[in-house]
């Protein structure tokens, strides 16, 4: 069933909080096959996105609450990131708990000590905003629950947490569940929404069952243009009415072929995106290029791989200049030996 904002907000009122309540949750990264580039209104996306969820790539969040002794108007917090007080991220996350305090009232209630931590380094430049409010939002989720025990099933409760993650960051919204997500209303595609992520109504095809995506890390560090910059530089793009056209398409191509596990034409696509994405940057006002010299050799090894040996692997990219290999579980050796150990950049191993 499709679900309205109305449906999100929690209407419960004065019932009597625990002084002390423990949570914990973990939530992964996520690539974008087909991806969220541009945005409007209240962190509502462009285009509808297509992505595979990651597995070792994480972040784990532990938040210890204490019941106020009076009620607050914003959300009490410190953050702590591997266990180091980190007041940088305060003004992100304050501003999260801003946007989703109508939809959870209860968490001005506490006062939040929260403690995350990434299995991927952190200067890796993986982007960890996705995961890192994905973990925040089933948190919150998952706090709800405890409080206010209702007969909602469990599909509300994954609708509700992509819904709050989507608030912090728009990918996060993909980091609920797996191995496909789909956020972004379309025509063509059964029960997608703008609001929330959803997995998708069939099953993934065997040939992408055991899927990897090796992480290149060509540019360690952050990213020199935020990608809430560059979406918002969407707005005035020259190109916005056809790249709408062309993620609309694209996202029911992709859906297609990870149905059918047509892996000729997923590979060819996944690729396009990739390039639509970074050609879309260096087509804007400003334009700017977050490609590196590497990142083309990288991706001109893998198209030589392909053609040359036949290898089912292609690549995608983020918005940074680390380059996703993506490929299948049984031709890991053949990568091993004719890219990985040719590289000398740091490489991250993780799977779908
Ligand atoms: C290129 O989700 O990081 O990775 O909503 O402003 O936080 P905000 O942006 P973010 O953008 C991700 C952009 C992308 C493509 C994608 O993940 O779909």
């Amino acid at each position: 069933m499709k679900l309205k904002e109305q449906d999100f907000i929690n209407t419960y009122r004065d019932i009597s909080y625990p002084d002390k309540i423990d949570l914990s949750a973990s939530a992964p990264s996520n690539i974008a096959l087909v991806k969220y580039w541009g945005k409007h209104g209240m962190q509502l996306p462009m285009n509808p996105s297509v992505s595979f969820t990651l597995n070792q790539s994480r972040t784990n969040t532990t938040a210890h609450l204490s019941l106020l002794k009076l009620p607050s108007k914003t959300v009490e917090f410190q953050f702590f990131l591997d266990q180091k007080p980190r007041p940088d991220f305060e003004p992100k996350i304050a501003g999260f708990f801003e946007k989703i305090k109508v939809y959870a009232p209860f968490i001005t209630a506490f006062h939040w000590q929260i403690y995350s931590q990434n299995t991927f380094p952190h200067s890796s430049g993986i982007a960890s905003s996705a995961s890192a409010f994905a973990a925040l939002a089933k948190m919150i989720v998952d706090l709800e629950k405890q409080l206010f025990p209702s007969h909602k099933d469990d599909n509300y409760y994954k609708k509700k947490a992509s819904f709050l993650a989507r608030l912090g960051s728009g990918s996060a919204s993909r980091s609920i569940a797996h191995p496909v997500m789909i956020w972004g209303k379309h025509p063509g595609i059964p029960d997608t929404s703008d609001l929330y992520a959803v997995a998708p109504d069939f099953e993934l095809h065997p040939v992408f069952k055991n899927f990897r995506d090796s992480i290149i890390l060509v540019e360690k560090g952050q990213k020199k243009v935020s990608s809430t910059a560059g979406h918002n530089l969407m707005a005035k793009h020259p190109f916005k009415a056809i790249r709408k056209q062309q993620a609309f398409l694209h996202a029911l191509q992709m859906t297609q072929y990870l149905k059918s596990g047509d892996l000729d034409n997923f590979i060819k696509l996944t690729e396009a995106e990739a390039l639509s994405l970074h050609a879309l940057m260096m087509t804007s006002d400003p334009n700017y290029i977050l490609i590196q010299p590497g990142t083309l050799k990288v991706i001109q090894l893998i198209r030589h791989l392909r053609q040359t040996l036949n290898l089912p692997v292609c690549f995608t990219l983020d918005a940074g200049a680390n380059v996703h290999v993506l490929y299948p579980d049984k031709i890991s050796d053949n990568l091993e030996k004719y890219l990985f150990s040719k590289l000398t950049y740091e490489i991250i191993h993780d799977y779908i």
